[in-house]
Parts: structure tokens; C-alpha cells; sequence
């Protein structure tokens, strides 16, 4: 008899952005006359860096080339992407990370649900609330259900989550926080790091967003002390290089972080991730990694951040917009996402239905992400110039 993962009966029937994306289908479906400006998911509008381009192409190239075709790759990643990426992401911004202890992958949403393979069952899991579906769901499917601790994140706690009073095994923070947009300072992450230090928890730090930081925000969780003992990070080049559609990502395992097993052993968590990786994956394709090492190079270094400034400029327009008709916004400051506290008499599912068949903008739901989330909805700065300053008309429009 076939059996079957029965925590997946657990799970909330589809996906946040799946739910969605059906409802506006059905909308525009039903009003085809009707020009529907999408703020929802957070997927990038403007096309990939030329720089990116270009190296896609030479890859094909080289790849249709008997001389220079490769087969598979190192499951890591190749020596001159995780090298380049050691240099600039960290030695560069006086971070000490080995080369060695990066991986590279599809992006940082399947290894924030991979990492979950190397770990045992039962694990207290602490997540934010309102949260990034992945981390809930993925511990869900893993067994994790009953001991998932959520952690508010509220007005009161500038939209991030605080330590806990009691012990947790893996905390999942998020900075620039998806959905809040709140960015920690250097203070508030070293009060993470103190506290799994002093805790023996694991830190699953997803900077997926670190591009959008343009003060001294930390962009990275090893900017602290303590972090190469506690904490794996997740990044991506989806946001910062655009790459959704071309998937690449990394994670980093220093090879300082150990766990002590009940027979009081030490195991490095970069082997088993290597060890997990070599077996379930056979790496990033050699094209997309030379796309994402022209990332690293000054002409690629400045369109990536042409692009970011794109966006930050559609997030403070959004949010200064709607604040100057007196709603209540955080985010959009270091962070691609606006928070937008709704008025009195909705719920963030009827604020969204009432947007998108008044304005015609899509949104996101806050309490899709969590309880704490309810009161609130989510607005995308991945859309055009064009889109976000019409989007933001419209709104005003219905307040008036
Ligand atoms: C989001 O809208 O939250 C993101 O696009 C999701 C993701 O990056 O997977």
C-alpha cells in the first residue's frame, strides 16, 4: 500500500500567491475591459542587467562549443562564482566567509526548504508572524506543526520578531523582512546571535533582500559577532540581479557551526549540507552562474543597482503617497515592500477584494502571511514607474 506524507494534510490547501493568482484570474476573466496593475507578488518587472545578458549568452555559446561544452558541474558551484562571491559579498564588507563554505544553488526558496533535510524531527521551530510562507509551510511538511512557536511581529516590535523568553531550536529571521519590510539594525540582530549563542540555537537567516539596504543596515547576519557559530545564511540574486526567471541563488554554512549529537559528537552542518547537496542535486547550470558571476563585475555591480534604485524609488512614491492621504505605512525604506495598515470595518481579504475591484490592484493579503498580519496588506514595489504612480492614483481616488 502506498503511503504518504501525511503532514501535507496539514498544510492550508495551496499557496498564498497561488490563492491569488486565482482570484485575479477569475477577476480579469470576468472584466476584461478592466486594466489590473499587479503590486502582488513580489516578482520583478524590469529585464535582466545587460551584463547578464550577455554572459548568458557567451555561456550558450561555449556550451555549443566542443571545446569549451561542459557536463555536469561541481554540485557547489564553480570555483569562479563562490570565489567572486566570497570576495564581494564579504571580504570586501570586512566579513571573513570561505569560498568553501558557500553553496550554490536554485535560489534561497528551495534551500530555506532543503536545509530542513540535514535536521532530525521535532524540532521548536520559531518563525515571525506575519511570516514568509516557505518557512511554515516546509515545517509543516517536515512534522514540525506541533512545535512551531510564532513570534509577533507588530508595531510594537518595529514588524520584526524579538527572542523569545524560552529556548527554540531553529529561528528563521528574515531582513529586509518579507512581508513587513522592517530592516534590523546591528544591535537588534546581535541580540539574535546572543541569544541562539547562549540558547545552542540554529539562526536560519534569509537576506534574500540585502540589496535594497542603502544605509549601514547590516545585509548580512556574519556582520555580527558570534553569527559564523550560529547562524546558515540564504541569498538570492532573484532581487537583487532579477533573476526570478533564471533561478540562482547561494547558502552559506561556515564551516565553524556544529551541532553536538546525543552521544556528544560534533558534526560540521557544512558537511551534511554538502552531503545533502551532492546526493539531491547536481548544481546550477554553467550559463545561469556566469550570468550571476557578470553580477560581481562594476558594469554589473551598477546596473544591479540601477535596477534596485528603480524599485526604491516606486516604494518611497507608494509610500509617500498613501501616507499623504493619511494612511499608516512602514516598509519601503531599505526594503522592496510596503505594509499598509487597513482602515476600520476590513479585513486584509476584504481590503484586497475591495482594491482590486475598485482600483483594480492586486495586492497581498497581510494575514496570508499570519495571524499578525491580519489588518494589514502587502504592496509590491516590483512593478513599472508607470504602474505604481497609477496604482497610487487610484487608491487616493477611492479616499476621496
Ligand atoms: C513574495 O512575493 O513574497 C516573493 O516573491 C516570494 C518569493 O520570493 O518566493
Amino acid at each position: 500500500m502506498i503511503t504518504i506524507n501525511k503532514n501535507y494534510l496539514d498544510l492550508e490547501k495551496s499557496y498564498l500567491f497561488t490563492d491569488i493568482a486565482r482570484k485575479v484570474n477569475a477577476f480579469e476573466k470576468a472584466n476584461p475591459d478592466k486594466k489590473v496593475i499587479r503590486l502582488g507578488i513580489g516578482d520583478v518587472t524590469l529585464p535582466l542587467p545587460q551584463v547578464c545578458v550577455d554572459a548568458l549568452k557567451e555561456g550558450a555559446e561555449e556550451m555549443g562549443n566542443k571545446e569549451t561544452f561542459r557536463g555536469y558541474g561541481p554540485e557547489q558551484g564553480y570555483p569562479f562564482l563562490r570565489d567572486i562571491i566570497a570576495k564581494c559579498d564579504f571580504s570586501d564588507r570586512g566579513i571573513d566567509i570561505d569560498a568553501d563554505d558557500i553553496f550554490v544553488s536554485d535560489g534561497a526558496k528551495s534551500d530555506t526548504g532543503n536545509i530542513l533535510d540535514i535536521f532530525g524531527p521535532n524540532l521548536k521551530v520559531a518563525v515571525g508572524d506575519p511570516v514568509y510562507p516557505v518557512y511554515l509551510d516546509t515545517n509543516i511538511m517536515a512534522g514540525n506543526k506541533d512545535s512551531i512557536i510564532k513570534l509577533p511581529c507588530t508595531a510594537e516590535t518595529n514588524f520584526q520578531p524579538v527572542p523569545p523568553s524560552k529556548p527554540v531550536d531553529l529561528i528563521y529571521l528574515c531582513s529586509p523582512n518579507n512581508p513587513t519590510g522592517s530592516v534590523m539594525d546591528h544591535e537588534t540582530m546581535q541580540a539574535w546571535v546572543d541569544y541562539a549563542l547562549e540558547n545552542k540555537s540554529l539562526i536560519l537567516f534569509d537576506a534574500a533582500y540585502e540589496a535594497f539596504i542603502s544605509d549601514d543596515s547590516p545585509h548580512s547576519i556574519y556582520e555580527v559577532n558570534g553569527a559564523k557559530k550560529c547562524a546558515i545564511e540564504f541569498r538570492s540574486f532573484s532581487k537583487k540581479a532579477g533573476f526570478t526567471g533564471v533561478r540562482c541563488g547561494y547558502t552559506v554554512v561556515p564551516s565553524d557551526l556544529t551541532v553536538t549529537t546525543e552521544n556528544g559528537s560534533e558534526i560540521k552542518l557544512r558537511e551534511l549540507w554538502n552531503r545533502r547537496q551532492t546526493t539531491k542535486f547536481n548544481g546550477v547550470s554553467y550559463i545561469v552562474q556566469k550570468a550571476a558571476a557578470a553580477v560581481y563585475t562594476p558594469e554589473g555591480e551598477k546596473q544591479c543597482r540601477e535596477n534596485i534604485e528603480y524599485y526604491l524609488r516606486n516604494a518611497s512614491l507608494i509610500k509617500e503617497a498613501l501616507e499623504e492621504v493619511g494612511y499608516e505605512v512602514s516598509g519601503g525604506k531599505n526594503a522592496p515592500y510596503v505594509w499598509l495598515s487597513i482602515p476600520d470595518g476590513h479585513t486584509s481579504w476584504s481590503f484586497f477584494d475591495y482594491l482590486l475591484e475598485n482600483a483594480n490592484v492586486v495586492t497581498t493579503p497581510g494575514s496570508g502571511f499570519g495571524a499578525c498580519g491580519e489588518g494589514y496588506i502587502r504592496i509590491s514595489s516590483f512593478g513599472s514607474y508607470e504602474d505604481c504612480v497609477e496604482a497610487v492614483e487610484r487608491i487616493k481616488n477611492l479616499k476621496a
